[in-house]
């Protein structure tokens, strides 16, 4: 792998990989390893166009743990703003000798269209483009679900919401259909979902009642208020009545269910806080294993197994 730009065209093989690579850079106690010289004079630059909190930080500690020098570039502050094009940002980005690109961009496609302009050297991760795809989100996702389930085998997993503007979700159901889960369910209003949503394998539920029944896990995405055109529901109070989930909720599914959300999460909107918060909640979980998975992407990317 050169670039990590998608979740679609990967093998089981190197999915697994990805996650046993993140697997190596935890320490006994589950925690990430403190700091390893394996991309010492390597340099990687944050390229983000778009608001982030968990992704840009993450992918700066990893790399910091990787022993590399972390450009963080404020697109706010930078020359974007007096009109500088993309490619003409990347390219002086180039000059200064980097090694691999970490960008996030509102359009999608925008990480793939860099990776084919760029030198041959040089690496670029997808960090969210538009509504396409966010595959370090889904690996980390995946690696917290191996971690907490032992594996895909047998698993039923529900993703619940605003499945229509959700990169996460449709990097998620690539990666879960590739390493095998039982059964992937849709819960969504019909308002928010995308057309054809079927052709990827899945199992479409407009009720939380049935949609939540038995299932393993269940993923909960951000209602995304702003790439909503239009009035595409009613309220979100009427929203969370119908789509949000409550403890009774989750009462509905397997005894040993486990919560995820890739955050931000819009309390009282998607989710209670008393889930967000319970003890099925692995939320905060999610955020602390992105570390040893982004390790473990930009490492392999540099060509190095641990
Ligand atoms: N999950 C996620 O991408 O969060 P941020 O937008 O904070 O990076």
């Amino acid at each position: 792998m050169q670039h990590f730009l998608t979740t679609e065209s990967l093998s089981k093989d190197q999915l697994t990989n990805i996650l046993d690579t993140a697997e190596s850079f935890t320490n006994v106690d589950g925690g990430t390893v403190k700091k390893i010289p394996l991309l010492r004079g390597k340099t990687i630059v944050n390229l983000f166009f778009e608001a982030s909190t968990r992704t840009r930080t993450t992918f700066e500690l990893a790399a910091k743990r990787l022993s590399a020098d972390v450009l963080n570039i404020n697109i706010s502050s930078s020359a974007t703003v007096k009109g500088e094009s993309l490619l003409d940002t990347l390219r002086n980005l180039e000059a200064m000798h980097v090694d691999m690109f970490i960008i996030r961009h509102q359009d999608s496609g925008a990480a793939e269209f860099l990776s084919r302009h760029i030198s041959p050297h040089i690496s670029v991760i997808n960090a969210g483009d538009g509504r396409h795809a966010h595959p370090t989100q889904a690996m980390l996702d995946m690696y917290t679900i191996r971690k907490m389930k032992g594996s895909f085998d047998n698993l039923k997993v529900a993703i619940v919401g605003d499945l229509l503007h959700s990169r996460v979700a449709r990097s998620q159901i690539h990666a879960l259909k590739t390493l095998g889960a039982k059964e992937i369910r849709i819960i969504a209003p019909r308002t928010l979902l995308p057309a054809r949503i079927e052709s990827l394998g899945v199992k479409v539920f407009h009720k939380m009642e049935a949609g939540l029944k038995d299932v393993d896990v269940i993923v909960m995405l951000r209602l995304q208020k702003e790439r909503m055109q239009g009035a595409l529901l009613p309220s979100e109070h009427e929203y969370f009545n119908l789509f949000g989930l409550t403890q009774e909720r989750v009462a509905l599914a397997d005894n040993d269910v486990i919560v995820m959300h890739p955050g931000p999460i819009n309390r009282g909107v998607e989710i209670s806080s008393e889930v967000a918060d319970g003890p099925q909640s692995v939320i905060l979980q999610q955020v602390s294993y992105s570390i040893a998975v982004r390790m473990a992407i930009m490492s392999m990317l540099a060509g190095h197994q641990p």
